[in-house]
Formats: structure tokens, C-alpha cells, sequence
């Protein structure tokens, strides 16, 4: 079940107690908005359904960083998945722990392994030996002791696209079983890590239970054969990966989704931490951008306008579905088939292929919708164009929680060398 807080009031889409007409008067567009009160449900729905068990939910920031709602999460008891020391910086930032936090990452650099063992994390998600071996490294010189998990590969893929598919042996992430067992087994090469948890995630926009079910019987019988061997198993932190819906979907609901996963959970005997991102997020936030032209041509409607691919790179990249509403009905009922584009220079920026909208005109608005999830943290500046403003609703009131870019935040550390000038 769809679960958010953008209505329709009459003619008008409201956030919360927000009306979005009156939002974008005051802050203009291209905006994200997030509904505080659909994000932190979403959290504590997880939460609820794998109440039997407390784990603890690290949410993955990737999704949507923004430090406000990063904030809002941690004041609720949530940890914090990061994967760079940008997103440490800005788990610290929002206040949060470091033994809340848990570091993900094919490719962690001396430096951001340093800082984290410094603030302190709680696990180290460790994808290779090479990485098991710098951490021992800089631990040692640092003469801090630090807990770390093996990233498994269950060589179970699953997702919403290739791209967002994690657990197949053809992709990067992960350690195979075999290769896993013997690094445990030569654990004491590694003195000053704590090898003491397995870590496991297959993949993005899953909206069935069963190769959760899969992967996490597999892993299941991991830990049971290397405890066997002597080793022992602290915590299982099995990700994140809950798909939503954009469209027609039906997925998993987490009362399903931990109806599948608690009865293994409780057999592994571990802490189990999880890793949402897309599921707290997603329908969160939408994205509000301006009808700049209405451009018909010879073959085609195309709805111009002023949000594009840099803004919200999910259509151009996975060719993600996004429902867009308008933020006020203008009365007319006729349908019309149009591409919903920006002014990006690439065919390739579109919000909406073919889509059948209500008509709209040139200066009106439009929301785009479960953006609130890998929108504006993919958002870049190509084509020069500042980032979009990003606002927090909370009941009847909003809050600008990242100001619109300026063109001076488009150059600011670039510099002319003396010769050019
Ligand atoms: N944990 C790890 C180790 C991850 O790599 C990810 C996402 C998550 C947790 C959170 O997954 P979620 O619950 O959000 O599915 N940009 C893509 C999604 C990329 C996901 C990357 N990893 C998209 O827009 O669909």
C-alpha cells in the first residue's frame, strides 16, 4: 500500500497541511520537498515490524543526505549506513554516533578508513582481502582496535536494474563464500580487526521477500558452518533493498518482508542490523519543477520544463518510472500524450517518455513524485545548473533545508592560474 502525504485538496496538491502552489511562490522551482511525517513513518513502520527483534535500522544516506532529515532520523534512535567519508562528515554532522554507524564500500581510501577509526564505527563492511589488510594497517599505526564484517556475495542478484544489482558473482561487491571462510579462518592476521559479523546486500528496489529469503538462508548456513570452524558471529547486518512503489507495483509491505526474514534472523543468534534507504525515503519527496514550454512537434508533445536530468537522474539513467501530477488541476479534462523533458542537451533528458498528463499550459507547475529517494543526492550540476533548493514540511509549516545554489557555488573552489590572467 501507497503510504504518503501528497492530496489533492480541491484542485490543489498539498504536502502535509502545505499547499505546493504556495510553496513554490515563496521558493520557486526546481525544488524537493520532503514530508517529515511520511519519512519518519516509514521508519518507524520498519521498525515496528521487526519490533520482536530490535534491530538496529542504519539508514543508508545515500538515498536522500540531506543533514535535516539525516537528523531527523538519528533523533529516533536510527543508525547510519555510510559509504564515503562524505557521509561521515555528514553523520557527524547529524549528531549521530559513531557506534551507530556502519561503513560500506568497495573502495574505502586510507583517509576515510583513518577517520572512521578515529570517530570510532561501529563495523567496517569489508569487500576484499586488499581492504581487510589496509584497515590492519592503519589500525595498528593508529593503535585503535576496530569490528569489522565480511561483505558476503550469495550470488543471488535481485532489483528494480542491472545497475542497482548487487549479489551476482558478476558484480563487484562482495565476498564469495569459499574465499570468506578462509579469511575467517586466518583471522589472526589481522589483529587489531575484529572479524565478527557477515554483511549481505543483494540489491535495490526488491518488492518480493523471496531472494531476501534466498540470500538469507544462504548466509545462514555460512555462519553456522564457520562456527563450526571456531568463529565467531556477532552481528548480521543484511542491508537494505525494500522496494516501493512508483507505479503499478506491488511490493512487499515490511510486515511481509519481516514475516519472511525474522524466523532466520532469530536463528542466526546475531545482532541484526538493516540498511534501508529507498524504503524510508522514496515516497518522501517529491520534486517540483515549472512548465516552461509547451513545444508541439510533428511526431510528438513535448512539456518543457525547468527540472532536469541533473536534478533527477533516475528516468535518464534506469529509465525509472515517476508519476507527475499537477500542483493545481487547471480544470481540463483532456488527456494528452506527451515527453515530460528538461533543458539539459542530451536526448536523454526526460522526466516522463510518453506519458498520458492532464493537458497543461506554459507557467504552471508540476510534481514529480517518489523522488525522495536517489533524487537529489544523484543530482548534479551539468550544464551549469545549481542544484535545486530542497524543503522540509512538518504539519502546516515548511523549511528550506538546503538554499538553491547560487552561481557562485557553480565555481567556487575553481581558480584562473596566473598565466591566463
Ligand atoms: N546498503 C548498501 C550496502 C547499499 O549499497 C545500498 C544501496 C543500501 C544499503 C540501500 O539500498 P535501498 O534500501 O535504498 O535499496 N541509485 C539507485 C539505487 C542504488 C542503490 C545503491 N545501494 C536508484 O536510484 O534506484
Amino acid at each position: 500500500m501507497l503510504i504518503h502525504e501528497f492530496r489533492y485538496k480541491g484542485s490543489d496538491l498539498y504536502c502535509e497541511g502545505v499547499k505546493l502552489a504556495d510553496l513554490v511562490d515563496e521558493v520557486g522551482t526546481p525544488c524537493y520537498v520532503y514530508s517529515y511525517k511520511t519519512f519518519i513513518e516509514h521508519f518507524e513502520r520498519l521498525k515496528k515490524a521487526f519490533g520482536s527483534i530490535q534491530p538496529l535500522i542504519c539508514y543508508s544516506m545515500k538515498a536522500c543526505s540531506n543533514l535535516a532529515l539525516v537528523r531527523a532520523l538519528v533523533k529516533k534512535g536510527a543508525g547510519l549506513d555510510i559509504v564515503s567519508g562524505g557521509e561521515l562528515f555528514r553523520a557527524k554532522k547529524a549528531l549521530c554516533r559513531g557506534e551507530k554507524v556502519v561503513f560500506a564500500g568497495v573502495g574505502k581510501s586510507d583517509g576515510e578508513i583513518r577517520k572512521a577509526l578515529e570517530v570510532g564505527v561501529l563495523l567496517f563492511n569489508v569487500e576484499s582481502e586488499s581492504e581487510l589488510n589496509a584497515i590492519q594497517r592503519i589500525a595498528s599505526s593508529l593503535k585503535k582496535r576496530t569490528s569489522a564484517a565480511l561483505r558476503l556475495n550469495p550470488n543471488i542478484g535481485a532489483g528494480g536494474h542491472a545497475y542497482t544489482t548487487t549479489g551476482g558473482y558478476l558484480s563487484k561487491f562482495g565476498i564469495d563464500f569459499e574465499t570468506a571462510q578462509t579469511l575467517f579462518l586466518k583471522r589472526y592476521r589481522w589483529p587489531d580487526v575484529h572479524l565478527c559479523g557477515v554483511h549481505v546486500h543483494i540489491g535495490s528496489q526488491i518488492l518480493e521477500t523471496r531472494p531476501f529469503v534466498e540470500a538469507l538462508k544462504r548466509t545462514l548456513k555460512f555462519i553456522e558452518k564457520i562456527r563450526l570452524r571456531g568463529v565467531k558471529i556477532q552481528y548480521l547486518d543484511f542491508g537494505g533493498g525494500l522496494g516501493i512503489i512508483y507505479d503499478r507495483e506491488r511490493a512487499q509491505s515490511p510486515a511481509d518482508y519481516a514475516q519472511g526474514l525474522v524466523p532466520f534472523f532469530r536463528k542466526s543468534k546475531c545482532k541484526i542490523i538493516l540498511e534501508p534507504g529507498r524504503f524510508i525515503s522514496g515516497n518522501s519527496g517529491v520534486f517540483l519543477t515549472k512548465v516552461q514550454y509547451v513545444k508541439p512537434t510533428a511526431k510528438k508533445r513535448f512539456i518543457i520544463v525547468d527540472g532536469a536530468m541533473n536534478d533527477l537522474v533516475r528516468p535518464a539513467l534506469y529509465g525509472s518510472f515517476h508519476d507527475i501530477f499537477p500542483v493545481r488541476r487547471n480544470g481540463q479534462a483532456r488527456k494528452i500524450l506527451a515527453d515530460v523533458v528538461g533543458p539539459v542537451c542530451e536526448s536523454g533528458d526526460f522526466l516522463a517518455k510518453d506519458r498520458r498528463l492532464p493537458e497543461v499550459n506554459e507557467g504552471e507547475y508540476l510534481a514529480v513524485l517518489s523522488a525522495g529517494a536517489y533524487g537529489f543526492s544523484m543530482s548534479s550540476n551539468y550544464n551549469s545548473r545549481p542544484r535545486a533548493a530542497e524543503v522540509l514540511v512538518k504539519g502546516s509549516r515548511f523549511y528550506v533545508i538546503r538554499r538553491r545554489e547560487l552561481l557562485n557555488d557553480l565555481v567556487r573552489g575553481e581558480r584562473i592560474p596566473a598565466f591566463l590572467r
